[in-house]
């Protein structure tokens, strides 16, 4: 699959990274070139990939050449034209301007959005790091500002460090990533890239759920920022309604 990623950072290098491990194309898009450059060498320099691109059956064979790298990089634009899906991974505040830039080559494509609207919670005591939401919707805000394409939230719960580990099978168990967007097609091919990360994907409802996910990360990150053990409070499936029904 040929993916392009909007922005060059932490994100990008977790899920870009794997993906090309993987063997898809991946398609740097940065504002800045010498960004974009750095992070295509870093990637396609990872040990054990990338590995010659994988090509499902629904792509026309001979669109990107044998010449094309595995991982490269190139302006925004170029990262989106003929990609398969996009992922966006620059900060909320950058959202306005790269999505109205982009608004109509964006359109028909499979979005992406692991972002993340944190803003540190000025309530919080002296010396404890909190986060609050800057803004309730995101992934709903994207939708709307770029209503042709079909946006799967995804990847933001956890961070760029654990989505670029080598194992994330935690007490004998594969990491799951829930999916939140209503065009199917879109969700097929995000369950199957989060399967490509050796991830378990959980289809986690339409995208006016997505809020919730959103309202999940900061909430945990906020947790685990305190020392807390946020997956303790959590009991396993089995006990989740305490009395099973009669
Ligand atoms: N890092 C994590 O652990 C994590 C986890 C879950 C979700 N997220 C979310 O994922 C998104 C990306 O996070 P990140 O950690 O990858 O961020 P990052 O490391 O700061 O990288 C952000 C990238 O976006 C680019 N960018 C910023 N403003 C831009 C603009 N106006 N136009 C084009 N590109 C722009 C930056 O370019 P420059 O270098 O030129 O500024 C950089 O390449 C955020 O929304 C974040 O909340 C992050």
């Amino acid at each position: 699959m040929r993916i392009g990623i909007i922005g060059a950072g932490a994100m990008a290098a977790a899920l870009g990274g794997g993906w090309a491990a993987a063997g898809h194309e991946v398609r740097i898009g940065a504002r800045s070139a010498e960004a974009g450059r750095e992070l295509a060498a870093r990637i396609g320099a990872a040990p054990g990939g990338p590995r010659q691109p994988v090509r499902r059956s629904t792509e026309v064979p001979g669109i990107g050449s044998a010449a094309t790298p595995v991982v490269s990089a190139g302006d925004i634009v170029s990262a989106i034209t003929d990609a398969d899906a996009v992922l966006l991974a620059v900060p909320v505040d950058a959202l306005t301007a790269v999505l109205g830039e982009h608004r109509d080559a964006l359109a028909g494509k499979v979005l992406i959005d692991c972002t993340n609207a944190f803003l540190p919670d000025a309530a919080a005591p002296e010396g404890v790091t909190a986060f609050v939401l800057s803004e309730d919707a995101v992934a709903e805000r994207i939708a709307a500002t770029v209503p042709k394409a079909h946006v799967v939230k995804a990847f933001n719960l956890l961070a760029a460090e654990v989505w670029a580990g080598p194992d994330r099978v935690f007490d004998g168990e594969r990491l799951a990533v829930p999916l939140c967007g209503d065009d199917v097609d879109a969700l097929r091919t995000v369950a199957s890239l989060a399967e490509d990360l050796a991830l378990q994907p959980f289809p986690a409802g339409g995208l006016h759920r997505a809020k919730y996910l959103e309202a999940t990360s900061v909430f945990t990150v906020g947790l685990w920022f305190a020392g807390a053990n946020a997956r303790a409070m959590l009991p396993p499936l089995s006990a989740a309604f305490a009395v099973a029904d009669a």
